[in-house]
């Protein structure tokens, strides 16, 4: 994408602080909605079903959540997605049901978690590109963007003398481990017991995914997010069949969260702050369940908490130390959205950006013409044949 040739009257400004001008009751919300979903298989090919869909079945503790660092399958992420595959998993929905999905905007569900948690992420920052087509605007992360603020972060952290980038990948693994303890590949009575126990020797490898599309609002905005689900509580439900494929409703998704385990006033301030973001992303998709693993410094797994997404705000700010409020997230993107919707209108591409403790987000154009690279020719040739 070519760089900006923005002029400074070209910048729109939406600001963030003083947050408080946000607060108050929390503005409509739509309860997320799966209509479509899709897979990727363990070699990142996207499969439009459940074949990647994962099962909740408890790990044992305590585990070591190194072992297997060696043989770890990460999927390489250097090459931009866009949003190819939300695109082509709603294009294949439309088809199917012969309906356009319409809404104001179609992203994944990141973009928007990064949206949700910036009112109290001080040092969040982020680049997006958004186009308009026929009256969606489409978001996608800007991935040049993001390859930059790694490898300075990187930098960063090595002339600090803090975490090394050796053991920012261990810990990541931790994570992608913790995801293969705790799941099965089918429901609990079809899985052998050899199987289960044979989790802790499984190959960790990230590139496999259950996709899951959802239709939501937030405020006076209709959006279609897509985003990873870890697991299912028990079984997905079968769709009804009077819904047709819209029936599947009423999941019991399940995210799977490390976390350190909190050892004083300090960590719990640290973990609440986290807390922020685990509740952001669940809350995007309808996930009502959080399992939080907790672990000790060297990645040893020694216990479990699950949390019910929809009380952690509530917790938070009766019993936490109220470093966020969840109305004030939700007033801030309902507004935000807004200001999008009136900004990103006609032919072009725009940038959205936040940089760290800035007191605002800027959206300018970067392109006046087309719709850069965030929209396929698959999907403009299928929405212009309709
Ligand atoms: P944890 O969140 O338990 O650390 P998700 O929780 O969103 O399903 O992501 C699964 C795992 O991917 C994370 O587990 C973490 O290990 C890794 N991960 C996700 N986002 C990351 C990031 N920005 N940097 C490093 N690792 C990340
Ligand atoms: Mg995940
Ligand atoms: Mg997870």
């Amino acid at each position: 994408m070519a760089s900006p040739k923005q002029s400074q009257e070209s910048v729109a400004t939406f600001g963030i602080r003083p947050v408080e001008r946000f607060s108050g009751g929390s503005s409509a919300i739509k309860r997320p909605r799966e209509f479509t979903h899709f897979s990727y298989d363990s070699e990142h090919v996207f499969h439009p079903d459940v074949s990647s869909l994962k099962y909740y079945y408890p790990p044992s503790l305590p585990s070591d959540l190194c072992a297997g660092f060696s043989t770890f399958q990460k999927h390489d992420d250097s090459t931009d997605e866009h949003i190819t595959s939300l695109l082509r998993s709603v294009m294949l929905h439309e088809q199917s049901t012969r309906t356009r999905t319409n809404c104001d905007i179609l992203t994944w569900r990141g973009m928007l978690t990064k949206i949700l948690t910036t009112p109290f992420d001080r040092f969040s920052e982020f680049e997006m590109n958004a186009t308009c087509f026929q009256g969606t605007i489409f978001i996608e992360e800007n991935h040049a963007y993001k390859v930059g603020q790694r490898i300075q972060q990187d930098r960063e952290a090595r002339q600090r003398g803090g975490v090394s980038s050796e053991r920012q990948d261990m810990m990541s693994f931790w994570g992608y481990k913790f995801e293969t303890l705790s799941t099965i590949p089918d429901v609990w009575d079809k899985v052998s017991r050899d199987a289960i126990e044979g989790r802790e020797s499984d190959i960790v490898e990230n590139k496999s995914q259950y996709c899951s599309v959802v239709s939501t609002g937030i405020g006076g905005a209709k959006l279609v997010l897509g985003g990873e689900v870890d697991a299912v509580w028990d079984r997905k439900p079968d769709p009804r069949p009077e819904d047709g494929q819209e029936g599947i409703q009423g999941t019991r998704w399940v995210e799977l969260k490390t976390a350190e385990q909190p050892s004083s006033d300090k960590d719990m301030v640290k973990f609440e702050r986290k807390l922020l973001k685990f509740w952001a992303q669940s809350f995007l998709l309808g996930v009502p369940k959080i399992i939080v693993g907790f672990r000790n410094k060297d990645g040893m797994l020694v216990s479990l908490e699950e949390l019910e997404t929809q009380s952690i705000p509530g917790n938070v700010r009766r019993v936490g130390k109220r470093t966020w409020d969840g109305n004030i997230c939700i007033n801030f993107t309902a507004a935000f959205l807004e200001f999008l919707k009136s900004t990103i209108r006609g032919e072009g591409v725009w940038r959205i950006c936040r940089r760290p403790q800035s007191p605002s987000i800027e959206v300018f154009k970067v392109e006046n013409k087309g719709h850069g690279e965030i929209l396929t020719s698959e999907f403009i040739n299928w929405r212009t044949k309709i």
